[in-house]
C-alpha cells in the first residue's frame, strides 16, 4: 500500500476530504492531535477498527480511545453521563484528557477491547476536530506508533512507523503537548487516573475533590495483578537503547557515568558535560520535557544509543506523565544515587 502525506496546513480542503472519504470507506487515516498522532478510524465500523489494530500490531484485548468534535456527540455513545464527567467536560474540553463511562450499544466491542466501557476524548487540535466533524462519526484512534515504539509527535516520525500500512497521513506540525492524554475512569467508585498526561493530577482535584491514581501509574505491575487499563501490562514507549534512569543530583549522576560509554538523556543546560548527549526540556519544567521526550527518543535510535542514562524528572504536575512514560521507555530499570 502506497502512504501519501497531505498537509493540512497548506492543503486544507484536500486534506479534509481525502482523510473523510478514507475514513467514510473504512480506511485508517494518521491524524495530528495536540497530544501525539493518531491512528483514526470509523469508531463504530467494526471492519474499520480491525484495520488500527493491524496496522499498529496491537493486541486486540487493549481498548481505543473514542474521539469526537463535540459534547453533543458523548450521549450516544455511553450508557450515562456521570455528573463528574459533566463538570470536568466543561473545564478540560476540547483538550488533552480521556474519560471511561459504561459504553452503549452502538460501540463495538473490537473498539472498547472486549470491555463494556469506552474511552472518550475530545481533542482541542482544531484539524483533529474538523476531520471528526467532516467524517460525520467519532474517530478510534490509539497513538500513531508501532505497539512498543514511542509515540508519534509528528507526521515524519508517523510515516517511519506507518509507511506501507495505511494509505493516508495528515501532516499538521509538530504535536503542541508531546505526551498522550490524561486517562480517567469514572466506573470505579472513586475517579481514577490510570494514565497522566497534559491535564494534571492537581487539577483534577481542584476540579472533582477525590480522584485515585492507579498504582500501575508508578510501578510494574506485579505477576499475575490485572491491569485496570489494558494498555499498563504492555511494554510502552520503548527505543533500541537500554536505558537506566539514575535518580539523584546531576553531580552524582556526572560521577556514576564517569568512564562509562554511554549517550545521557539529561535536561536543557546539562548537554556540556557528556560526550553524547541528547536533552528532552528544561529541568523543574514538566510541560517542555513532556514536549521533547518522545522526540528524544527517537533521536536516540537514529543516533543508534545502545546504552543509555536518564536523568529523573519531577513528580508533580505534567513532570508526573513524563515520569510514567520514561520508567516505561526505561523497562523500570531505576538506580537511586
Ligand atoms: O492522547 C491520546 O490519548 C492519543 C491521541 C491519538 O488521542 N491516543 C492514545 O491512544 O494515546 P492509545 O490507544 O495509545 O492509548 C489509550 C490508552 C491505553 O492505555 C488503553 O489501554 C486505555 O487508554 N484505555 C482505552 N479504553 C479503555 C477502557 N475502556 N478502560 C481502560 N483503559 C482504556
Ligand atoms: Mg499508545
Amino acid at each position: 500500500m502506497q502512504t501519501n502525506v497531505i498537509d493540512i496546513r497548506t492543503e486544507y480542503e484536500t486534506a479534509l476530504n481525502e482523510a473523510s472519504r478514507l475514513i467514510k470507506n473504512g480506511a485508517v487515516v494518521g491524524i495530528p492531535t495536540e497530544t501525539v498522532y493518531g491512528l483514526a478510524a470509523n469508531a463504530l465500523d467494526e471492519e474499520a477498527v480491525k484495520k488500527i489494530y493491524i496496522a499498529k500490531g496491537r493486541p486486540s484485548d487493549n481498548p481505543l480511545i473514542v474521539h469526537i468534535s463535540d459534547i453533543s456527540e458523548l450521549s450516544p455513545l455511553v450508557r450515562e453521563i456521570p455528573e463528574k464527567v459533566k463538570i470536568m467536560a466543561e473545564k478540560f474540553w476540547p483538550g488533552p484528557l480521556t474519560m471511561i463511562m459504561k459504553k452503549s450499544d452502538l460501540i463495538p466491542l473490537k473498539t472498547s477491547g472486549g470491555l463494556d466501557t469506552v474511552a472518550i476524548r475530545m481533542p482541542s487540535n482544531e484539524y483533529a476536530r474538523a476531520i471528526i466533524r467532516k467524517c460525520g462519526v467519532p474517530l478510534a484512534a490509539p497513538s500513531a506508533n508501532l505497539s512498543g515504539s514511542p509515540s508519534p509527535t509528528n507526521a515524519k516520525y508517523v510515516y517511519d512507523d506507518m509507511n506501507g500500512r495505511i494509505p493516508l497521513i495528515i501532516d499538521g506540525g509538530a504535536s503542541k503537548i508531546g505526551v498522550e492524554s490524561t486517562v480517567i475512569t469514572f466506573v470505579t467508585e472513586i475517579p481514577t487516573v490510570l494514565r497522566p498526561g497534559g491535564v494534571t493530577l492537581e487539577e483534577i482535584r481542584d476540579t472533582i475533590g477525590e480522584t485515585r491514581l492507579a498504582d500501575a501509574v508508578l510501578h510494574e505491575l506485579k505477576e499475575g495483578e490485572t491491569a485496570a487499563s489494558p494498555g499498563m501490562k504492555y511494554k510502552h514507549y520503548a527505543p533500541h537503547a537500554d536505558i537506566t534512569i539514575l535518580k539523584g543530583s546531576l553531580e552524582k549522576f556526572i560521577e556514576y557515568t564517569k568512564g562509562k560509554d554511554f549517550f545521557a538523556l539529561v535536561f536543557e543546560g546539562e548537554e556540556k558535560y557528556f560526550k553524547n548527549a541528547v536533552t528532552y526540556g528544561k529541568p523543574l519544567d514538566g510541560v517542555s520535557e513532556a514536549n521533547r521526550l518522545f522526540d528524544a527518543l527517537r533521536e536516540l535510535d537514529e543516533r543508534n544509543a545502545k546504552t543509555v542514562y536518564a536523568r529523573c524528572p519531577e513528580l508533580d504536575g505534567v513532570g508526573l506523565a513524563v515520569y510514567n512514560r520514561l520508567i516505561r521507555s526505561a523497562g523500570f530499570n531505576i538506580i537511586e544515587l
